[in-house]
């Protein structure tokens, strides 16, 4: 097989790398796949399992704030295209350690930036470094309007800051050193293989094991909410047919607050544990909000829908469904990431 790629993705193992990792091992047999991954508490090569001995595929471990092996990396492998995930996720985990989101999210782009910068600055031909984002940089809407690729930047968490300012130096490299960029800022995904510290799996292992549903504050905050393998295809289309130096915001047209959708789950849960209706609804509890919690997201995907004709495939009722079928079949998944220092985190964050 003639090699036409070598693609790095960075944070494959994790919740939404490993569905794009996945699809692109299927889907460019003629691609080389790496998946570089440090593995923190959010990677998981369990996700990966159907694929890990496709002949495209190779994972390696390493942490992409390590300079000098980031650098040796890239002379070795020459990738042609950067697909960048890795990230420290969790907006509440950004508020008691800030500084790890600095690290891994501002200064691991900046040692990407600068090792893909160095290995192609003869000429960027053909190569790609392509930024995955969130919408959580625009900040907060109020009741009504849309975010668009022109919303001002005004992030509110520690989080969104550091995926903010990484976004600002993969468009300066793009100006200053002509870096072949493009970014995408989506909405929440939901899915299998996302790790139970996220609204929806969180509470789909709490119900399973009858625990409280901590709602944070009136439960009336309002997400944009995308099913990950769309997020996935999504991901792929921009990759081959973004335009170098654009942005695309990725949204799944599907906006539910948080108290409406807790209650959707609820009714699943019990209709597929055969519990009585209303038993998993006694649970909700309603707890301290998060600090500097925003309101509302909401994103106006008109752009990559109209211009890279790409728009969501799953209704949120199939989708949901899909992702508790899935954890129900897959027990052992969640009871190894929650066994261990899942538990510390839980009592640090839900006491
Ligand atoms: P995740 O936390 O599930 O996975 C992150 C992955 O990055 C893990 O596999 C982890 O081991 C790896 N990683 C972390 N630090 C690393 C380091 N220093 N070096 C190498 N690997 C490291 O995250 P996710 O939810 O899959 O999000 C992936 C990307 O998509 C992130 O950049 C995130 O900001 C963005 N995003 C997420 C969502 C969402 O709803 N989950 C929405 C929009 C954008
Ligand atoms: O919008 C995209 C972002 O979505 C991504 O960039 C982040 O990586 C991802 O974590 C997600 O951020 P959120 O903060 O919106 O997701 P989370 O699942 O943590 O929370 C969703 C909503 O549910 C939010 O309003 C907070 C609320 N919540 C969350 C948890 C964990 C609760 O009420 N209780 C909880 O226990």
């Amino acid at each position: 097989m003639n090699i036409k790629k070598k693609v790095l993705v960075t944070g494959g193992a994790g919740f939404i790398g490993s569905h794009v990792v996945r699809l692109f091992v299927r889907k460019y047999p003629d691609y080389e796949i790496h998946n570089l991954d440090a593995l923190t508490y959010a990677g998981n090569l369990e996700n990966l399992t159907d694929i890990e001995n496709e002949p495209n595929y190779r994972f390696i471990k390493g942490d992409i704030t390590d300079q000098p092996f980031i650098q040796e990396l890239f002379e070795v492998h020459r990738f042609d295209a950067v697909i960048h995930l890795a990230a420290e996720s969790h907006v509440d985990r950004s508020i008691t350690d800030p500084l790890a989101f600095v690290k891994t999210n501002v200064i691991g782009t900046m040692i990407l930036l600068n090792a893909f910068k160095s290995c192609w600055e003869d000429s960027f031909e053909k190569k790609r470094f392509y930024h995955i984002s969130t919408d959580e940089v625009y900040g907060t809407l109020g009741h009504t309007g849309l975010f668009t690729e022109k919303t001002s930047y005004n992030p509110n968490s520690p989080y969104s800051a550091s995926k903010a300012s990484s976004d600002h130096f993969v468009r300066a490299y793009g100006e200053t050193y002509g870096l072949p960029y493009v970014i995408s800022n989506c909405s929440n995904n939901y899915g299998q293989n996302q790790f139970p510290e996220k609204l929806i799996p969180l509470f789909i292992n709490n119900i399973i094991h009858n625990k409280p549903l901590p709602v944070y504050g009136d439960g009336n905050y309002t997400r944009d909410w995308l099913y990950v393998k769309d997020h996935a295809i999504a991901i792929d289309t921009v990759f081959h047919k973004g335009v170098i130096g654009e942005t695309y915001n990725i949204g799944g047209f599907n906006e539910w607050k948080n108290i409406d959708l807790v209650k959707l789950l609820c009714q699943q849960m019990d209709e597929k544990l055969n519990r009585e209706k209303g038993s998993s609804e006694a649970l909700i509890t309603f707890v301290k909000d998060r600090p500097g919690h925003d309101l509302r997201y909401a994103i106006d995907a008109s752009k990559i829908k109209n211009e890279l004709g790409w728009k969501p495939s799953v209704t949120f009722e199939e989708g949901l469904g899909k992702t508790i079928d899935w954890y129900l079949n897959n027990e052992s998944w969640l009871s190894n990431v929650t066994s261990g220092t899942y538990k510390s985190y839980y009592k640090k964050q839900y006491g």
